[in-house]
């Protein structure tokens, strides 16, 4: 993994839609969109503006029609399949919106998938998962399925399951959507000392700003491109620069 490049997310160009002809709707309309190590990057916008479709395309969960990601200096397009499915394991974690737990497993269980995955114990995954579910104020429920929880509660066994495996970069899909002001502190704490780590990453996508004086930095999303960026509260850091690149120019002047 290449260790010159600063950045942990480099995204050029990127461009996505969905259907064709009639149906065709251009979704990422050019997105450049950069993200430091040890930065905590906040992704905010509107409802439909991409968000979710921008986190989906830098987690290889989606293809592009145009453009390119890098993770810590590295292409995922022209990886191996192989490998490509290696590097995702260990180090992306993903929070999803609709938290996509699997409802046969209990939360423990659920928390320790990336360990599983990766071919630890199931003994010392689950414990690992636990302690997790524990300090994310689940330690009595970490028997309990999927159906038998919150939200919110089901919103903590998905962050476990990004976290639990420490991943060099966490994306978040509204991670406290769900969460009381209290709850949406403390996940939030605890994310920000996982990207704390200089070689570490995370995004968040959010509505709740309640919760922006957790960020580095502020990324604003609109119509399928980051319209401006700047420092967050607690950013040290300048924030990158205002992409106004040639693809951003040439797609608004579309
Ligand atoms: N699979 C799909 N097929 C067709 N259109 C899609 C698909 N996925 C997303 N879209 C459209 O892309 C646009 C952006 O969706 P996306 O989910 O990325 O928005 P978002 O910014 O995450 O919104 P929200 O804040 O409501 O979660 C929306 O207009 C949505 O309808
Ligand atoms: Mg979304």
């Amino acid at each position: 993994m290449s260790t010159d490049d600063p950045t942990a997310v480099r995204c050029t160009g990127i461009r996505k839609h969905f259907g064709e002809d009639d149906a065709r709707v251009e979704v990422l309309r050019g997105v450049d969109y950069l993200v430091r190590r040890g930065e905590l990057s906040f992704l905010v916008g509107p409802s439909g503006c991409g968000k979710t479709t921008l986190i989906s395309v830098i987690a290889g969960l989606l293809g592009t029609s145009a453009g390119e990601v890098s993770l810590f200096g590295r292409n995922l397009a022209t990886m191996p399949a192989d490998e490509r499915v290696l590097f995702r394991r260990s180090h992306l974690g993903f929070v999803f919106q609709q938290y996509n737990l699997l409802q046969a497993l209990t939360a423990a269980e659920n928390a320790a998938v990336p360990l599983l995955a990766a071919g630890m114990r199931r003994r010392e995954a689950v414990d690992r998962a636990r302690a997790l579910l524990d300090r994310l104020g689940l330690g009595a429920r970490t028997g309990a399925y999927p159906r038998q929880l919150s939200g919110g509660q089901q919103q903590r066994v998905a962050l476990a399951r990004a976290l639990v495996h420490e991943p060099r970069l966490v994306i978040c899909d509204e991670p406290t959507a769900a969460l009381d002001h209290a709850t949406g502190e403390a996940v939030m704490e605890l994310l920000a000392s996982s990207a704390v780590h200089p070689e570490r990453a995370v995004i968040v996508v959010t509505h709740d700003n309640r919760v922006f004086h957790f960020a580095d930095v502020i990324a604003h999303m609109d119509d399928g491109r980051i319209v401006r960026s700047e420092a967050g509260p607690k950013g040290s850091t300048p924030p990158p620069p205002t992409p106004c690149v040639p693809s951003c120019i040439s797609a608004s002047s579309a």
